[in-house]
């Protein structure tokens, strides 16, 4: 079959996969859009705000006499600035309480109509209420960090970024950092410079923490990249995908033939493969730190981080493991998290149900044996693809298993610390919401 699509930074398969396709048949022909898409495959473009801020700077890129690690050091807390950064008249900070339902349910509604979209606007993320309150309350979270701006009038929310206390490990250090995620600025409201002031206030309110890192991922070249991933994608529900022009038959495929492409078994295959439970939590957090500390750059996750981020959560976060049958050892782990896309414009489908690939480690099963399982329940229940990037050691069974590559990019960034040379999508063990 043929390709699929990626909001930018994630959902769908990838048209110019084809041969016979043609770039410009699209409505991008414009010389503004060539020169946007030149400049950014150039890495040219003018950075106005990005060129202020302590991140690594695409002049620097190369230059590997630079030293690794805080670009900036930290300075006193009293000389953080005190007061938010202005924004325009007719707008005002708030602070979203994720703890109810009502500010919940705001910050819902913006994200689901305004958050990020794929290339050619067919799908939009739509993050649930329960996925939001998990991603936003791990441990030791700070309610300062979840930040919104309204319409001072009519109180409307219309503008959102957050961040969330995170330990990252860069090779040898283990360094606190913010997560950020969720910016999003109100359709109405773009092109107006709001994003800078945005990320300003929280890198303020991080600083007032005394954490002075932050890890972020965007669809969008910024400087600069410690990687750039991309998204693969495994039909469970092909002929769904088809209809809503996710993907595409592929060139002398019939829709019965794909079907029976992606067939799965009904069940697991894996003797000892179930659900995580309460009590695995110690002996996933010896498996997942163990595994983790291959990588150049992961999260430093301990038995509450493990416990939040990894017990199941219905339609939040799925994770299963391999218990040996005979000696009850846990041997391998895998996990996915939900986040269905919005079609846009569809008479019949209204949401996409997709799966994606979370933190998954093998010392017994073969990791394409455990992944395929991880397939058989996701089709189980119900999803109609599931996502991975080429993380970790992700290649070794995206082909094998499937998964066809998508369109779109997902770069990796970190805030005030400088990494010497880029990295191998295989070198990064991190995977952000
Ligand atoms: C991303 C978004 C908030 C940017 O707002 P905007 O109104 O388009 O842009 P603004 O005029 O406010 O600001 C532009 C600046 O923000 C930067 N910027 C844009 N998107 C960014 C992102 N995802 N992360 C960090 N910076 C970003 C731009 O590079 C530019 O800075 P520069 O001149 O140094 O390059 C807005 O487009 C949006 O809500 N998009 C949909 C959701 C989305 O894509 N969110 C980001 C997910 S990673």
């Amino acid at each position: 079959m043929g390709d699929n699509k990626s909001p930018s930074g994630s959902p769908k398969e990838n048209p110019d996969n084809d041969s016979d396709a043609n770039p410009l048949a699209r409505d991008d022909s414009s010389l503004e859009t060539i020169v946007r898409k030149f400049q950014d495959s150039m890495s040219l473009k003018k950075h106005k705000f990005w060129e202020t801020q302590p991140v690594g700077q695409f002049k620097e890129v190369g230059d590997s006499s630079l030293p690794e690690g805080p670009i900036e050091p930290p300075t006193p807390l009293s000389e953080v600035k005190q007061e938010p950064y202005n924004l325009p008249s007719a707008y005002e900070w708030t602070t979203c309480d994720m703890d109810s339902e009502e500010t919940c349910l705001e910050v819902y509604n913006l994200l689901k109509n305004n958050y990020v979209e794929d290339d050619e606007n067919m799908f939009r993320f739509n993050y649930s209420k329960e996925f939001l309150r998990w991603a936003l309350r791990p441990p030791s979270y700070f309610r300062s960090w979840h930040i919104g701006v309204r319409a001072k009038s009519s109180k409307k929310l219309v503008a959102f970024i957050t961040g969330v206390p995170a330990r990252i490990r860069v090779r040898d250090e283990v360094v606190r950092m913010a997560e950020i995620n969720f910016l999003c600025v109100h359709k109405k409201l773009r092109s107006k410079r709001l994003a800078p002031v945005m990320i300003k206030e929280v890198t303020r309110r991080v600083h007032l923490e005394n954490i002075w890192q932050a890890a972020y991922t965007a669809g969008v070249v910024l400087p600069t990249p410690i990687t750039t991933c991309q998204y693969w994608h495994r039909s469970l529900n092909p002929k769904k995908l088809i209809d809503v022009g996710f993907s595409r038959l592929g060139a002398r495929m019939t829709m019965s033939r794909t079907i029976k492409l992606y067939k799965l078994p009904d069940s697991p295959v894996t003797p000892g493969f179930r659900k995580m439970e309460l009590r695995d939590v110690p002996a996933v957090t010896r498996l997942l730190r163990n595994y983790l500390s291959q990588f150049v750059v992961a999260p430093d996750f301990d038995e509450d981080d493990v416990e939040h981020w990894l017990l199941p959560s219905e339609n939040v976060v799925d994770s299963y493991l391999v218990e040996s049958p005979e000696t009850h050892e846990i041997t391998d782990f895998c996990s996915f998290y939900t986040l269905p896309s919005s079609i846009l414009g569809n008479q019949t489908y209204s949401t996409l149900k997709a799966a994606y690939s979370y933190y998954n480690v093998s010392t017994k099963t073969p990791l394409l044996q455990l992944m395929n399982d991880a397939l058989i329940v996701a089709k189980q229940k119900d999803y109609d693809v599931f996502n991975a990037l080429d993380v970790m050691q992700n290649e070794s069974f995206l082909k094998e298993l499937k998964f066809g590559p998508g369109d779109g990019q997902l770069h990796y960034y970190l805030y005030n610390y400088r990494i010497r040379r880029e990295l191998k999508p295989s070198e990064l063990g991190l995977v952000l919401l």
